[in-house]
C-alpha cells in the first residue's frame, strides 16, 4: 500500500470489507485509520477562529483553504485520495474540503447534498464527546445540482443509520441521494473533523433531468474552485464531459 502520513496501513482484506459495505449500504466507517502523526498534525495546523461562523443553520467554526496558510488541507487530500479510490473506485476524484469544528448548539438539518458532493467523508481527528451523524435509508432521486434541505418523516427519523466517528475513524456516505443530519448538540462540546468530498461526474450528470439550469463551468467546475483546489484538474474534466457526451448520442 502506498506510503501514507495520514492513513495507517490497511490489509487488502480490511479494504474489501469497506468497499463491499459502502457498495450494499451507501455508508461505511472505516474505524482506527488514522496515523498519530497525521493526527498531531491536524490538531497543530488547524486554528479555528473563536467566532462560530455560521450561526444561522449549522452553529459551527470553519477552517477553509483560505484560512490555510500551510496548506495542509491539500496535502492531506492529495495523500489520503488512494485510501478513498481504494474503497469508493478509481474513477472517484476529491472535489473540495474544509475542517469543522462542532460546539454547543450545532445541528444540521436533514438534506441532500449538492452536485459535487456525491460521497462525503467525515475524518475525525479531535473530539472531547461523541457528536454522531444520521444517515436515512430511503433512496432520493437527485436532479438537482444544490444542496436541498428536505421535511423529514418521523418514521424516516427513526429507521436511520447512527453513524459514530470517533477520533481516528473516517465516516462516508452518499450524501446525494441519502438524507443526513445531525441532531442539535446540546452541550458543550469540541468535535473536529476534516470534511472532504469525492465525485464520479458523469453518473450524476444527466443533464436532461436537471432541475437547475447546468452550465458548463459553473459549480464543480467553476475557476475559482479550479484556483483553490487544483486537483479538479479542471480542463481534463471538461474534456471528459465533452467525450461523455459524445459517448452518450
Ligand atoms: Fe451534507
Amino acid at each position: 500500500m502506498t506510503e501514507s502520513i495520514y492513513i495507517k496501513h490497511i490489509n487488502e482484506e480490511r479494504i474489501k470489507f469497506y468497499k463491499e459495505f459502502f457498495k450494499k449500504n451507501n455508508f461505511v466507517l472505516c474505524k482506527d485509520v488514522l496515523t498519530e502523526k497525521g493526527i498531531e498534525i491536524l490538531k497543530q495546523n488547524i486554528i479555528f477562529q473563536s467566532d462560530v461562523s455560521d450561526k444561522s443553520q449549522f452553529c459551527r467554526r470553519m477552517f477553509t483553504v483560505e484560512d490555510d496558510k500551510n496548506d495542509i488541507l491539500l496535502q492531506f487530500q492529495k495523500d489520503t485520495l488512494f485510501f478513498f479510490q481504494k474503497i469508493l473506485g478509481e474513477e472517484y476524484s476529491d472535489t473540495y474540503l474544509f475542517a469543522m469544528e462542532y460546539v454547543k448548539d450545532s445541528h444540521l438539518t436533514p438534506h441532500l447534498d449538492l452536485i459535487s458532493n456525491g460521497v462525503s467523508a467525515t475524518v475525525c481527528y479531535e473530539a472531547d464527546k461523541k457528536y454522531p451523524i444520521f444517515v436515512g435509508k430511503k433512496y432520493y432521486t437527485n436532479n438537482s445540482i444544490n444542496r436541498i434541505d428536505i421535511q423529514i418523516t418521523e418514521e424516516e427519523k427513526q429507521n436511520s443509520f447512527l453513524i459514530d466517528a470517533d477520533v481516528g475513524d473516517i465516516a462516508m456516505f452518499n450524501g446525494r441521494n441519502y438524507l443526513h443530519w445531525r441532531d442539535k448538540a446540546e452541550d458543550d462540546v469540541s468535535y473536529k473533523a476534516v470534511l472532504t468530498h469525492y465525485w464520479k461526474p458523469f453518473d450524476w450528470i444527466d443533464k436532461e433531468k436537471l432541475k437547475e439550469n447546468y452550465i458548463e463551468g459553473e459549480h464543480l467546475y467553476n475557476e475559482s474552485y479550479h484556483e483553490r483546489y487544483p486537483s479538479l484538474k479542471y480542463k481534463i474534466l471538461k474534456e471528459k464531459n465533452s467525450e461523455a457526451e459524445t459517448k452518450d448520442n
